[in-house]
């Protein structure tokens, strides 16, 4: 989502700001800029679109000046025009921001009310206009920030400048993350450490209700209560490098090419093959006493809490519910006692799994976390922190984080199994796993296969997924994967839910995706495919050797996977899917990395 870089330094800063907007740019985003001050006064770009726009903007007009801060905006409210885009002025005010204010509407009708004017149709003017109102009346900048936080509700990342102090940055954060970056003579604001990278690797990650006053010398941060706090600063371990996309065309496919490494790097910190053993980091409490699993995400994440489902059931026979986020705290849920609640997430600051986190842990819920980014917000509240290891996954549609979050997902199974007393042959469990990043390479041997195939689907105006188990929720990401980087209709379903509906939709030019390894199902699934393929289902079955020979004569294509155990087949047959939709949004020209109107990094409800 949007993105905030502010510099105090002691060299011009539009093209080093320019540059950390760069590095946020996979949030997603649809319009930039850029203030700075210089001479005593606020000077601006701005422009709608691609960061290009802004670059050519500066080009033809720089921008002087020491100190300034810069935004990628996702639009929530109004167009992304250049009038909406940040940085807004109002007054001596100059602030970038990034979530949602809720309260908006009432504060800007009293503002209007008081005879203020607005230029854009943000809820982050209204922020500059409080602000604003408090320096007219005489307050200096940090007194301002501190009398305006407390009435703003919703979620919120603020940068904020004064022309009369161009030596003060402020900041501020309540529900979406903020870092401080400590320089030589220098120092800066940003949304996250990879945007500070080739500033500085010495960050400090403000809590929750801080806010902070930054000059050249000094970062002050004050908690909510406005008492000075310490915040630790850490070594990042960003790289200064910009992440490039090394041999491969698009960012989503480098990442999916990456995952036998990335997954087989994940496992490494769990499997313990010399003792035959899944191991968890230590943990303050007993895996024994779960009764209930409750796993929440959104997206890409709750399919693996889906699939999760499956594993901990059959493992470890204790029952497990999985909620999409957004859903989760508003229906009030029951959580009784011995709960193990479960969030998954790539970013670690999806805002409604970090509500649901926080309202399982309001309710006494032991809490534990499969996150990509160990410095996220999440990642800090859970009880036991499960990393994955997929490194930054920079292409908007999620793949690597995926698989990763699978063989984490894996490991908690088989724990919580061992746990419970249930497991059998651990060692077996331990072997097959391993044999997953070998398994993912056998299925990226099929891309030039599935690239060949693309353009038949691309043509299509709906695809369906069918897949039974844990290649149900396997379907679900496959349709989401397509549809949210090829723009086609894309549904997925539970194989068996065919007829009792979704098989009015069948017509030849329907593309039918069945996801089948041979095994105990296989026989059941095909059943359903030959159902729609009587309707003239235009069928694409990825199975194994097996499976094919045995159903795939009448398929338009076939995408042949290694024969595996059923344990890790939603880990290798996520590649083809994958590959699947990538293929097909090239095949289509569409902007696979940053798809319209996505964002990576979802921090506003
Ligand atoms: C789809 C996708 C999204 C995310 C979802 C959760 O490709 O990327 O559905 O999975 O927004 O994001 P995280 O995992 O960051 O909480």
């Amino acid at each position: 989502m949007c993105g905030i870089v502010g510099i105090l330094g002691s060299e011009p800063v539009a093209e080093r700001l320019l540059d950390g907007l760069k590095r946020l740019e996979y949030r997603g985003y649809d319009s930039a800029g850029i203030c700075t001050i210089h001479d005593d006064q606020f000077d601006r770009r701005r422009a709608p679109g691609k960061l290009k726009n802004l670059a050519q903007r500066l080009s033809e007009n720089p921008l002087p000046g020491l100190a300034g801060i810069a935004h990628t905006r996702w639009a929530t409210h109004g167009a992304p025009t250049e009038d909406n885009a940040h940085p807004h002025i109002v007054g001596e005010v100059v602030i970038v921001h990034n979530g949602i204010i809720e309260n908006f509407k009432p504060l800007r009708d009293a503002l209007i009310a008081e005879g203020r004017e607005f230029y854009s149709q943000t809820d982050t003017e209204v922020v500059a206009h409080l602000i604003a109102r408090e320096i007219e009346s005489g307050a200096e900048p940090r007194a301002a920030l501190a009398a305006v936080l407390p009435k703003l509700h919703g979620a919120f990342a603020l940068g904020v400048m004064v022309r009369t102090h161009p030596d003060l940055l402020l900041g501020a954060r309540l529900g979406a993350p903020l870092t401080v970056g400590y320089g030589e003579g220098e120092n800066y604001l940003g949304s996250d450490a990879l945007a500070l990278a080739p500033l500085t690797q010495r960050i400090a990650y403000l809590e929750e209700g801080d806010w902070v006053a930054i000059t050249r010398e000094s970062v002050e941060v004050y908690d909510r209560e406005n008492n000075l706090v310490e915040r630790p600063i850490v070594n990042s371990g960003a790289s200064g490098q910009l992440i490039d996309k090394g041999n491969h065309r698009h960012f989503m496919q480098k990442e999916i090419y990456e995952q036998p490494v990335v997954v087989a790097q994940t496992l490494r910190s769990y499997l313990r093959p010399l003792e035959s053993r899944v191991a968890l980091p230590d943990m303050d409490f007993d895996l024994s006493s779960v009764e209930r699993v409750v796993i929440v995400a959104c997206g890409t994440a709750s399919y693996v809490g889906m699939i999760g489902k499956y594993w901990v059931e059959q493992l470890a026979r204790v029952p497990v519910e999985v909620d999409v986020a957004s859903e989760f705290r508003y229906r009030d849920p029951v959580l009784l006692p011995n709960t193990l609640g479960i969030v998954i997430s790539q970013s670690g600051e999806t805002a409604d799994t970090l509500a649901a986190l926080r309202h399982m842990r309001s309710a006494g819920v032991v809490t534990a976390g499969i996150i990509n980014v160990p410095t996220s917000s999440m990642a800090r509240e859970v009880d036991l922190l499960l990393p994955t290891h997929a490194g930054p996954e920079i292409g908007v549609a999620s793949t690597k984080a995926f698989t990763c979050q699978l063989a984490v997902m894996a490991a908690l199974a088989t724990n919580l199994a061992r746990a419970k007393g249930r497991l059998e042959g651990e060692a077996d469990v331990v072997r097959q796993l391993q044999q997953v990043p070998e398994a993912m390479s056998q299925a990226l041997s099929h891309d030039a296969e599935i690239e060949a195939m693309a353009p038949k689907i691309a043509v299509a105006r709906d695809v369906l997924y069918l897949g039974r188990g844990p290649e149900y929720p396997l379907a679900l990401e496959g349709a989401l994967k397509l549809k949210e980087i090829s723009y086609i209709h894309a549904e997925g379903y539970a194989s068996g839910e065919m007829k009792h509906g979704p098989i009015a939709l069948i017509d030849d030019q329907v593309p039918l995706i069945v996801i089948a390894p041979s095994g105990p199902l296989f026989d059941k699934t095909v059943s359903n495919m030959q159902e729609a393929q009587a309707r003239g289902a235009q069928v694409v079955l990825i199975s194994d050797a097996e499976g094919i020979a045995q159903a795939g004569e009448n398929a338009i294509a076939t995408i042949e996977m290694p024969t595996v155990h059923s344990l890790i087949a939603p880990l290798v047959y996520a590649v083809p899917v994958q590959l699947l939709a990538y293929h097909v949004a090239v095949a289509k020209g569409t902007d696979v990395d940053q798809p319209r109107n996505l964002a990576k990094s979802v921090t506003v409800e």
